[in-house]
């Protein structure tokens, strides 16, 4: 008998899976707090986590039997490869199942940049004010957007981006210019290109390179009135430079899903105004959702 521990919260079809297999024992963590999950890590020969689970130090020294840990997501930032490797612990994630959930998640925060939608719908629900003039937006159509990362969510953001007839430009060091050409955005070497542009968009993964790839030197060569857009990684936007420079107008607008520390429910930037936040919510749709669970609990069961 193996037991498989579920650390963050999963779409039901992980757990039915999981819980047909005969020689498998299923502890569902996900409502154990954190302080008492170290206490029974150690029964578990396989960890599912998410973002709300650091696979660090302490997390591995409680893991004593553990032979793989499956990232029911894309992201393994918040996991200690090394660490991992060093005990002959197998790291997997689920990289592409909740793609198009982050790619249209950034879709929300972009339209809600040049409309702020979400501002003046709490206006009118919240304080009961009917002020249209309060609420000028700007259009997408014929402004640029610069994309950082054009991977598989920020070259699909490109796409729908080009349907809005936005100019869309694309700044990845690691594809060949083509992915970008062939589908009608423009490719740059140039970082301060996109740094020029109307609505910029990040997504690369959280690493040495990419942790503060946008501070204040950068947001200095931006355009006033520049909109911002996370829902890849905090940290990867300056967090104090971001609040800075939206107090001082120099940015317009930010929409943001991701905080560098999580939960973030006491964070400066929620005292701004001029910004849509959420709380981690790219990869949360029932499709994807059920998509990574069914891979997880797949990987979790094979290994
Ligand atoms: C991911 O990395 O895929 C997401 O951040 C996963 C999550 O929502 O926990």
């Amino acid at each position: 008998m193996k037991t498989i521990i579920v650390c963050d919260a999963i779409h039901k079809i992980g757990f039915d899976l999981l819980k047909q297999e005969s020689d498998v024992k299923v502890i569902d963590a996900t409502s154990v707090p954190k302080s008492e999950l170290y206490g029974i890590l150690g029964d578990a020969d396989v960890a599912i986590t998410r973002s709300s689970t650091a696979v660090d130090e302490k997390f591995l020294n409680a893991g004593t039997k553990l032979k793989a840990i499956v990232r029911a997501g894309v992201g393994v930032d918040n996991c200690d490869i090394d660490g991992c490797s060093k005990r002959g612990i197998i790291l997997m994630n689920v990289p592409t199942a909740n793609t198009i959930a982050a790619v249209e998640m950034t879709m929300c925060h972009l339209l809600n940049a040049a409309r702020k939608y979400v501002n003046s719908c709490n206006d009118l629900k919240i304080n009961r004010i009917w002020k249209r003039e309060k609420w000028y937006g700007t259009e997408l159509y014929k402004k640029s957007l610069g994309i950082i990362g054009f991977g598989n969510i920020g070259s699909r953001v490109g796409v729908r981006a080009l349907a809005f007839g936005m100019n869309v430009i694309a700044y990845d060091p690691y594809i060949e210019p083509e992915k970008a050409t062939k589908l009608g955005v423009k490719y740059t070497k140039i970082f301060d290109e996109i740094l020029s542009c109307d609505f910029i968009t990040i997504h690369t993964p959280k690493n040495q390179e990419t942790i503060n790839m946008v501070g204040e030197p950068q947001i200095a060569k931006m355009k006033d009135g520049v909109r911002l857009i996370n829902c890849a990684r905090g940290g990867l936007y300056n967090e104090k430079a971001l609040a800075n420079n939206l107090r001082s107008g120099k940015i317009a607008y930010l929409g943001i899903d991701v905080f560098d520390k999580e939960p973030a429910t006491d964070h400066e930037l929620l005292d701004i105004e001029n910004l849509s936040a959420t709380p981690h919510l790219g990869a949360n749709t029932l499709e994807s959702q059920s998509n990574i669970a069914r891979e997880a609990a797949e990987q979790a069961i094979s290994a």
